[in-house]
């Protein structure tokens, strides 16, 4: 079987009818809501209207005050920790109750842009003012000051769960009593390549602290022990504010793409001041403390994502990228190669992860940086070729690592192919 047919045949056996569970292996036996946007990216490929259903499932669990939860527990999540019984979150007990970068409305627009069929662009008009809703919700709730910037209150918001970028924010956290005898991940995954105890042990004491406080929006903020203002969760949040006006201009909603137009603005001048001028790199800030997080972790170069220009007005920033590159047999590792944290095995500590690939290839592309891009998907190709769909990858051997048979590697994979060099 060629590649292309054993990655629908993943995405297949991960449907669990109306989602996509991200892996076969019993790892995350519920609906992850960036996984969800990105394997509708490669469903697409193969069945348009199905890559629809996996976005209007994740948003029939919106909440009302626009959140779009990171996740949805449908059926049985005894093997996973924290389930909905530890949550106890959103209005019918399930669903967590943080959310994750906001991708949604790039994949939309691109499902928008693809499709010639009447019935679809319907059904993907439908969801437009869903996704202004959470675009709004994330602003009031993760910048109620108006910042510019809007900051994740949980490393599982950023989707970058145990990246370098948190360790000082997150010792601000007390570890609370020790979760490692309730973990089941790492009975389905190597320890080595997962967070550590002690990592999990503050994620799950923000959880309940979140808990406690009724997962209120109005409050969350200001009683986080962790908050940071993500490079990457920002730049993210700004691609999806360009294709979310886009959309709101194609369906005719003018006041609606004009408070974008004013999200952007704002997202715009935050993301300027996250420029290191010394260090030629895009960095987070701790928003407790108001500390530049000066780790170069991959979610620096998501502003490359977000904002065509940036290559242009920033050239040290791709060449950055270069100089990792060169470094590894497999791009993009998720932390520079080299520096003392980056751990070429462990999660976001150093892996290649394909979604982020994927944005660096769009973005890359957007810029005019052609040759880079070609490299980018070369390498993400490659992967797949010598090892298969795994959830994440050893950017210095290509050894697979985390899941096996994973929803978004085969989604992204079908895109990045189908795609011409
Ligand atoms: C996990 O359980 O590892 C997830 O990344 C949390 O969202």
């Amino acid at each position: 079987m060629d590649l292309a047919q054993q990655a629908i045949e993943i995405l297949r056996a991960n449907d669990r009818g109306g989602y996509t569970v991200p892996t076969a292996t019993g790892l995350y036996p519920a609906q992850w809501n960036w996984d969800s946007c990105l394997v509708a990216l490669g469903l697409a490929h193969f069945d348009e209207p199905r890559a629809l259903t996996e976005i209007e499932t994740l948003f029939a669990g919106q909440w009302a005050d626009g959140m779009v939860p990171h996740i949805l527990f449908h059926g049985d999540d005894s093997s996973y920790f924290p389930n909905a019984s530890v949550w106890q979150a959103g209005p019918a007990r399930r669903s967590s109750g943080i959310t994750q970068p906001l991708v949604a409305a790039t994949v939309v627009r691109h499902l928008f842009d693809r499709t010639a069929d009447p019935a679809i662009r319907a059904r993907l008009t439908a969801l437009v003012p869903k996704l202004l809703a959470w675009h709004r919700w994330c602003y009031a709730a993760r910048d109620p000051y108006g910042t510019g910037l809007v900051s994740v209150i949980h490393p599982w918001e950023s989707g970058m769960d145990n990246s370098p970028v948190w360790d000082d924010a997150l010792h601000a956290v007390e570890p609370g009593p020790s979760v490692t005898h309730l973990r089941k991940d790492i009975g389905f995954a190597a320890a080595g390549h997962r967070p550590t105890g002690l990592e999990y042990d503050r994620y799950i004491n923000l959880v309940i602290k979140f808990r406690d406080n009724g997962y209120r929006a109005d409050c969350l903020y200001d009683i986080s022990p962790f908050r940071v203002a993500d490079i990457g969760f920002n730049a993210i949040l700004q691609r999806g504010n360009q294709d979310l006006r886009f959309l709101l201009t194609a369906i005719g909603d003018v006041g609606g793409a004009s408070e974008v137009a004013t999200m952007e603005q704002k997202t715009e001048a935050g993301i300027a001041r996250c420029w290191h001028e010394e260090d030629g790199f895009f960095y987070g800030i701790n928003t407790r403390t108001s500390v530049i997080i000066r780790k170069p972790g991959i979610a620096g170069l998501l502003p490359l994502f977000a904002d065509a220009a940036v290559a242009a007005r920033h050239p040290r920033l791709v060449q950055r990228l270069e100089s990792w590159l060169a470094r590894v047999a497999y791009g993009v590792p998720s932390f520079e190669p080299g520096r003392p944290e980056f751990e070429p095995r462990r999660y976001w500590r150093g892996p290649v992860w394909l979604i982020v690939n994927w944005m660096l290839v769009d973005g890359l592309r957007r810029s005019g940086r052609a040759g880079l891009a070609a490299r980018v998907r070369r390498d993400s190709l490659a992967l797949i070729e010598r090892t298969g769909f795994a959830e994440y990858f050893n950017p210095l051997t290509g050894e697979p690592l985390g899941g096996s048979a994973f929803s978004w590697t085969a989604a992204i994979y079908l895109h990045l192919a189908a795609e011409s060099q």
